[in-house]
Formats: structure tokens, C-alpha cells, sequence
């Protein structure tokens, strides 16, 4: 088969009719009905001007609710998570600290760690029965390390760590005296709820856990993010870079938060079970196709990383692209 690769395939895909390319990392969002049956009409006790969040308080209470042990005053608000990660890594990482990712990762995780001119070291989940963090290769690159950036659940393979693995990765950065940025944005969206883990900034005094509306929580539309650590210089120094970006939050925005995030259990619950329709469907079409993909299924959070062993997705995505769509491809030229 010809593929233009001179045509990035994200354009290519996007010039089929019919094909609608939608590439989001959360559970299918919210509707507004489905959110009304839950928390009430939409609107009620929205402030009738549309105006900024107060700096503090207003959603920081419900946000520590989503944790065991964790205090209103340990929580910083962001306009989402890419805003409190952004932060938090310009408040505590300077030119030429070693910063330890496990990959695959949310390329984020390292492009900010990057751009502040930090030395990136990555340390692979292991393929087996299930994605497998080794803690030996990672006690090693950990070696003065001045952050470990970790995702559990993790994007893009659906893994998860038990208590104790969190445990062991806590002592390892007690050690190396390091910080820990969890990024627990799917943090809920455990198919089995008693894998759910406490946040890193229950476990450990330089564990930062980032959470945010738009995955777990399928409302991407409430930009809101936030940040818990129990070092209140940290969440300062995070604020002031914020301050250099959206300033403050949307009012609206956090007075819907400050409703919604009372029944996280149900909205987990609901997106849980469309993952697992989803996922159903999804490891039907794998089996049949045993032959080019290898496939660890996964255990949490809304993302899989089956491997096509052929290793050239842009082929594999037109082949499935024209199987659909038969005789458009020619409209490209
Ligand atoms: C693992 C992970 N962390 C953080 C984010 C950022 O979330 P948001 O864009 O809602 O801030 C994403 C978004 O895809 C993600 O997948």
C-alpha cells in the first residue's frame, strides 16, 4: 500500500468525510443533563457575575475531601493540570537537576522538566503479564535525582502500582531526599476500587499529587486543576508562577466544582463503567487481530497501549481508515 507521508496523519485522517478525529485522554465528558441529575440544575447558586474565583478557599475544602488526610490549606488551585504541573516543576526544579520518568509518559511530564534545562532520565515500565515497574533500574537512576515524576494510573498503558510499590517508591525518594510529582489525574477510574492509592501527598512531606476535572472526572469544560503538598513555600512559589499565566480562576468554574466533587464516587463510578464497555469492544477487535498486536490489558484510567508489532502506525491507521471509507483516499491525490 502507497501512504503519503508527506501528509501528517493527523490532516490525512482528518480530510476523510465522515471521519471525525477526536483524540481526548478522558472518559466521554459529561453531558449537561447527566451532570443536572446529579448535582441539580447547573446554574443554581452560580453567582450572577461572571467573574474571577477568589484567590483561596472556595473549592480547596471539597478538593481535600477527595483524600483521606489531606487539608484544605495544603491545596493550590490551577486552571487545570498542565497548569499545576507547569508550576509546581518552575517552583522546585532548576537548571541541571536530574529528574527521573517512567515511560511510555504524557509527554508534558518532560517537556517542562526540559525547558527549565533539567537532565531527563527515563526508566521503562517493563512489558509482562502486566506493565511492571522495576524498582531496582529505578533506585539506580535515581542516584541524585531531584525529582521523580510519576502516573498512576498511568497514561498511555492503563497500569497501576499497588500500596506497597508506592510505599517502596516513597523510600526511595526519602533517601535521595527528592521530590515526588504523582500526576493523579485518573486517580478513581480503578476498575477495581480497592486498588485505588492514597494521594503521594498523604505518604510522603515532598509528595505533590495533581489532580484535575477533565479525566477522572470526564468535565473537561471546568478547567479546574489543582495541586496538594504539605509545603506551603512550594504552593506559594507554584502560585506566583501562575501568576504569570491564567491569574485566577473561572468563578463559575469552581462554584461547579465545589458541587460536582461531593459525588466523585458516583461520577467515577459512571465513567468506570464506560470504560469498561469500551474496553469490552476494544479487546474483542484485539483478539481478532492477535497477529499484529501485543496487548497488556488495562487496569485503570481510560487509556491502553496495545503494541502493533509491525511498528508503522501511520500505515496500520490509513489501512483502517480506507477498510472504512473505501474509494475516498483518491480525493487526496
Ligand atoms: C497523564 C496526564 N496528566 C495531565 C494531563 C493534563 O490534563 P489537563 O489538560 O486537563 O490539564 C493529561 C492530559 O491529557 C494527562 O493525560
Amino acid at each position: 500500500m502507497q501512504v503519503n507521508h508527506a501528509i501528517p496523519l493527523f490532516e490525512y485522517l482528518q480530510a476523510w468525510p465522515g471521519i471525525q478525529y477526536v483524540h481526548q485522554s478522558n472518559p466521554q465528558p459529561y453531558r449537561k443533563a447527566e451532570l443536572e441529575a446529579i448535582i441539580g440544575p447547573l446554574c443554581d447558586g452560580v453567582d450572577d457575575e461572571l467573574g474571577f474565583a477568589p484567590g483561596a478557599g472556595l473549592v480547596s475544602e471539597s478538593i481535600s475531601g477527595l483524600y483521606a488526610d489531606v487539608m484544605p490549606g495544603q491545596v493550590g488551585v490551577f486552571a487545570g493540570a498542565q497548569e499545576a504541573t507547569f508550576c509546581v516543576m518552575q517552583a522546585v526544579l532548576n537548571k541541571g537537576d536530574k529528574v527521573v520518568v517512567i515511560t511510555p509518559v504524557y509527554s508534558p511530564l518532560v517537556f517542562t522538566a526540559e525547558q527549565i534545562g533539567c537532565d531527563v532520565v527515563a526508566v521503562a515500565l517493563e512489558r509482562a503479564e502486566c506493565w511492571t515497574l522495576n524498582l531496582e533500574a529505578l533506585r539506580l537512576a535515581m542516584q541524585g535525582c531531584a525529582m521523580l515524576v510519576i502516573n498512576f494510573p498511568h497514561n498511555p498503558t492503563g497500569a497501576m502500582i499497588d500500596l506497597s510499590t508506592l510505599e517502596s517508591i516513597v523510600s526511595l525518594c526519602d533517601e535521595v531526599g527528592c521530590w515526588l510529582l504523582s500526576d493523579e489525574v485518573f486517580r478513581g477510574l480503578e476498575y477495581d476500587a480497592s486498588l485505588r492509592l492514597p494521594g503521594a501527598v498523604e505518604q510522603y512531606d515532598k509528595g505533590l499529587s495533581i489532580g484535575v476535572m477533565s479525566k477522572a472526572f470526564a468535565m473537561p469544560a471546568i478547567r479546574v486543576g489543582w495541586l496538594c503538598s504539605q509545603n506551603q513555600r512550594v504552593l506559594r512559589d507554584a502560585k506566583r508562577v501562575k501568576s504569570h499565566l491564567s491569574i485566577n480562576n473561572s468563578l463559575f468554574d469552581e462554584q461547579i466544582v465545589a458541587r460536582v466533587l461531593p459525588h466523585a464516587n458516583t461520577i467515577w463510578q459512571r465513567n468506570v463503567a464506560l470504560v469498561q464497555k469500551n474496553l469490552t469492544v476494544l479487546e474483542r477487535y484485539l483478539s481478532a487481530e492477535k497477529a499484529r498486536f501485543h496487548f497488556i490489558p488495562p487496569q485503570a484510567g481510560c487509556c491502553c497501549f496495545p503494541i502493533l508489532k509491525c511498528r508503522d502506525a501511520a500505515e496500520y491507521s490509513v489501512l483502517l481508515a480506507e477498510q472504512k471509507q473505501l474509494g475516498v483516499r483518491r480525493q487526496l491525490g
